[in-house]
């Protein structure tokens, strides 16, 4: 049975319709990645199996070629996230210099573990694969933003500055 979020629509509708504008009208499904990454921002920072659904039957593609590209990518999360999504590089360059130490004392600050949200709903944390800036490790990303050369003390201000 169809459980149809009706997401795409108004301003999500607009800003996907612009991404498919840059391929051939054949080749919707290019617009995959653009399209899941703009359904999940206005879904509050996550996607579920109906708004996936939604992005294929909108492409005109199986939902399964959606479900591969939003599973293999650790941008797309599957679960509710805090008000400030904090990915957490969990690849070689990242551990080498300090990360996963640094992760455990985010952790303790803020009192939960990958996977989870604080109480107040303002952050969370998820462990993902190298996010491509290895140069600037340890790092993390909150939100669309990066954050490079990480230590305690950096990293702790970054967060007390945010709302
Ligand atoms: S290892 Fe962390 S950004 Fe590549």
């Amino acid at each position: 049975m169809s459980t149809k979020t009706n997401i795409i629509q108004g301003d999500v509708k607009k800003r996907i319709d612009t991404w498919i504008a840059n391929y051939p009208a054949d080749q919707r499904q290019s617009a995959t990645m653009p399209a899941l990454r703009i359904v999940q921002e206005a879904n509050g920072g996550s996607l579920t199996n109906e708004l996936m659904d939604e992005i294929a039957e909108y492409l005109g593609v199986a939902p399964i070629a959606v479900y591969e590209v939003a599973t293999f990518y650790g941008n797309y999360n599957h679960k509710p996230v805090g008000r400030h999504s904090i990915n957490w590089c969990n690849s070689i360059s990242c551990y080498l210099r300090g990360g996963e130490e640094l992760r455990v004392k985010l952790q303790d600050k803020l009192g939960v573990k990958p996977g989870e949200i604080t109480a107040d709903g303002k952050f969370s944390i998820k462990k993902v694969e190298c996010l491509g800036a290895c140069g600037g490790a340890p790092m993390c990303q909150i939100g669309k933003q990066y954050h490079e050369h990480l230590t305690e003390e950096k990293l702790f201000k970054i967060l007390d500055e945010l709302e």
